[in-house]
């Protein structure tokens, strides 16, 4: 089968390889399925350009890749709940990763049946994104009538929260470009902010809970929205060593010795403000992909396709992607 290998880390596309690559068969719990289409998320970019290099438990050669959706083709010992044949998707994990190929083998307890009602191409849209979402959401407790901000409210993560909120019942603000408002709407935000025209903190205040997306100015002013006693939670704040660990990735001596310096601002903030704040990590489950499933397959979950690539063509779609010039996911489909 053929892989997208990265080479070694780089700022440009010439370290990816598509390439023969050796694939072993299923072990004890694992699960083989042929991709069907990959979707890349800007974490793909990050760990192509060595970003997260010191968190991984591995270095380059390896297959990169995160988000999928494919079908069964062979299944380990001890695996009940799949079985060839079935349609399903996955997130693959920051310590496995291996998305990005014609055939990949993953722990079962990270594969879920797909939407019945989504083409794969779709379906490989809402792994990562939507774990990270649906963790959110949780961390909060964000039910009927909770009054909620969602930064980046049409992104990857961001529209998938302002769907999975309104679909609990709550009262959604979202902050979006000037071009999206409308987009927004349809999501599900009854309040969309247009962030580069208003200061979300002046229409959006006394909120149970925010998410952040985006970082930077935007989780700083965040903790004048949410209310004592609300929680923010955010992707861009560094999770405990612990956290890290048990997402199968490494902390290192100098990262724990960091950690507290690199996290002092929000949490001084945060206190300040009487609210929790929760940094978010993606981690893979098949459990969260089954509430997924349901999300779509009940109310439905909406996904917009910028682009499909051929498969082979990743370094043209990472281009695409890094260009700044798609509006929606970017997939790399093989039918
Ligand atoms: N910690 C984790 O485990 C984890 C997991 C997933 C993602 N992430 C990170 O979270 C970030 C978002 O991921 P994504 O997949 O949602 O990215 P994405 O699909 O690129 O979406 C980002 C969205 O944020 C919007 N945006 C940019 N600046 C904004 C601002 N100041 N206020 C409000 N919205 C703004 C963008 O809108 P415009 O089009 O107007 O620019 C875009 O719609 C990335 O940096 C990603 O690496 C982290």
């Amino acid at each position: 089968m053929r892989a997208h290998v990265l080479t070694k880390y780089g700022k440009t596309n010439d370290v990816l390889r598509f390439v023969e690559h050796p694939l072993r068969p299923p072990g004890q719990g694992e699960v083989r399925i042929d991709v069907e289409a990959v979707a890349l998320n800007p974490v793909d970019v990050k760990t192509r350009e060595g970003e997260p290099k010191v968190l991984l438990p591995f270095a380059p050669p390896f297959v990169l890749g995160s988000d999928l959706a494919g079908t069964v083709v062979e299944v380990g010992a001890g695996v009940a709940n799949l079985r060839p044949g079935d349609p399903v998707y996955a997130y693959a994990g920051m310590d496995r990763m291996g998305a990005f190929a014609e055939s990949v083998v993953l722990p079962a307890s990270r594969v879920a049946r797909r939407p019945a009602n989504l083409g794969a191409v779709i379906a490989a849209c809402l792994p990562l994104p939507g774990l990270c979402a649906l963790q959110a959401l949780d961390a909060a407790g964000v039910g009927r009538g909770a009054r909620v901000l969602i930064h980046g409210g049409v992104g990857g993560v961001g529209g998938l929260a302002v769907q999975l909120a309104h679909q609990r019942g709550a009262e959604v603000y979202a902050t979006v470009g000037p071009r999206d408002l409308d987009r927004a709407r349809a999501l599900g935000a009854t309040h969309p902010i247009d962030y580069r025209e208003s200061r979300f903190e002046d229409a959006a205040r006394e909120l149970d809970f925010v998410f952040d997306t985006v970082g930077g100015d935007t989780l700083t002013r965040s903790f004048g929205a949410v209310r004592r006693g609300g929680v923010v939670a955010s992707l861009h704040v560094p999770p405990s060593a612990e956290a890290l660990r048990a997402a199968g990735l490494r902390a290192p001596w100098f990262l724990r010795a960091l950690l507290p310096l690199l996290t002092r601002k929000p949490r001084g903030l945060a206190a300040r403000a009487g609210a929790r704040l929760v940094p978010i990590l993606s981690v893979p489950g098949a459990a969260g992909l089954e509430s997924l499933t349901r999300a779509a397959e009940g109310a439905g979950l909406q996904v917009t396709i910028d682009r499909v690539f051929p498969f082979e063509a990743l370094a043209d779609a990472f281009a695409h992607l890094t260009s700044g010039a798609a509006r929606g996911r970017v997939v790399l489909g093989r039918r």
